[in-house]
């Protein structure tokens, strides 16, 4: 029997190895994605999962697929879950674990594992991506099975094993990330009523501490995709590590929220999306130039239910497919440029252009013009209004 695992290097993946060996008798073959989670997590990781007692480790990497095919999409529905949470480890799972199952098929592997907990959306979103690409493999979830509840159990596991690792029994947040952003949850963030401490952030600096002076960086689409960061043509996952960096240094791109897991419970998280947050304020701020109401009623609706179908691990479906496409039809539209301004925490749009833009100076002017006649808006109004009036003038005769 041979195993594919999503394999981190951290402490909970390290001692899946010798126990999947033990309990299912198997080959176990490490399989990581780098995803732009940093290069600190990647370092030494494929000595590591040898040394845990894998046959083989492959370290894939998806920086740009993940960048260009799972990120930009999303970006075009303006899906946002629950009106704060940019989605970003919800993002990484599908594009992990397509990769995964293809290692699976390249080594010709029966089953698949992940380090998820029982309680929590990853689970889910793995699983869910596995069920659509490799219905004929076996899914384990050692999290799900044993009994070892903590990190002393874990710690206990390999030493009993002769298994070193560097982990230690103190970590106190769990953290995900990528290249997109960092989730933080435990430790003291698991009680609402405590303010996040200095030590949970790690991708931005404290708003407080941030440059007295603002900085001005100007971001250029073409056709919904982000093209030009400061007029430097760059790909999609270089503009983002760019944009990470510029926003980082102005403490852009902070939440602290509670959200609806999947699995019905509620949990409180710290987010960290710098390059993100530019990126989406600055999508929308040129998609309001060039769509009009109905166009920007619409993509909101397919933005709320995409946020959900993203959250929920739901990448790889009909709905998914349509509500992207829907998505990708308005961006044809979403070309020019937009300066925004980095400020103590804050992403501040300051300019925007479009050649497609139906803003029109003319039409808006406060002072005079010579375009529209305001007199039409009379006659506009009546029959906008008629409705009502017929109700009233029924009312008023009763
Ligand atoms: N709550 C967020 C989500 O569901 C972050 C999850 C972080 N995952 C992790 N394995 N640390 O998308
Ligand atoms: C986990 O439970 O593995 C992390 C949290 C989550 O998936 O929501």
């Amino acid at each position: 029997k041979k195993i594919v695992l999503a394999y981190s290097g951290g402490l909970d993946t390290s001692a899946i190895i010798p126990w999947l060996k033990e309990n299912y008798g198997a080959e176990v073959v490490a399989f990581a994605a780098d995803v732009g989670q940093g290069d600190e997590e990647l370092e030494g990781l494929h000595d590591k999962a040898i040394a845990s007692g894998a046959s083989e480790c492959y370290i894939v990497d998806l920086k740009e697929e993940f960048v260009r095919d799972y990120i930009y999409p999303t970006i075009t529905t303006g899906a946002v879950y629950e009106g704060e949470y940019l989605l970003g480890t919800s993002m990484a799972r599908p594009v992990i674990a397509k990769a995964q199952v293809e290692i699976a098929r390249k080594v010709g592997a029966d089953a698949l594992s992940h380090g998820c907990t029982g309680k929590g959306n990853d689970q889910v979103r793995f699983e869910s991506a596995f069920a659509a690409l490799a219905p004929d493999l076996q899914v384990i979830a050692p999290w799900r099975e044993w009994e070892m509840v903590s990190r002393e159990d874990l710690l206990d596991y390999l030493a009993s094993r002769n298994i070193a690792t560097s982990a230690s029994a103190t970590k106190i947040y769990s953290r995900d990330a990528n290249a997109w952003h960092i989730s933080h949850e435990g430790g003291e963030l698991e009680d609402p009523w405590q303010q996040p401490s200095k030590q949970v952030w790690t991708m931005t600096v404290d708003p407080e501490d941030a440059p007295d002076q603002p900085e001005y960086i100007q971001l250029s689409f073409e056709q919904g995709k982000l093209v030009r960061v400061n007029d430097t043509t760059l790909s999609p996952y270089e503009a983002l590590v760019q944009l990470n960096q510029l926003a980082g240094v102005h403490g852009v791109g902070r939440i602290d929220i509670v959200e609806n897991r999947l699995v019905g419970m509620k949990s409180r998280g710290c987010y960290e999306t710098p390059g993100g947050t530019v990126l989406m304020k600055a999508y929308k701020a040129l998609e309001t130039m060039v769509l009009d109401k109905a166009a920007i009623k619409y993509r909101e609706q397919l933005g709320l239910e995409f946020s959900h179908v993203m959250y929920d691990g739901r990448w790889f479906t009909a709905l998914n497919d349509a509500l992207l496409a829907g998505a990708a039809s308005f961006a044809q539209k979403v070309t020019g440029d937009i300066v925004v301004k980095l400020y103590k925490g804050q992403a501040t749009v300051t300019q925007r252009r479009s050649v497609n833009s139906l803003y029109s100076e003319d039409f808006a002017t406060f002072g005079a013009d010579d375009v529209y006649d305001q007199k039409h808006a009379e006659g506009f109004i009546r029959l906008f209004s008629l409705s009502s009036r017929i109700e009233a003038l029924k009312a008023q005769t009763k």
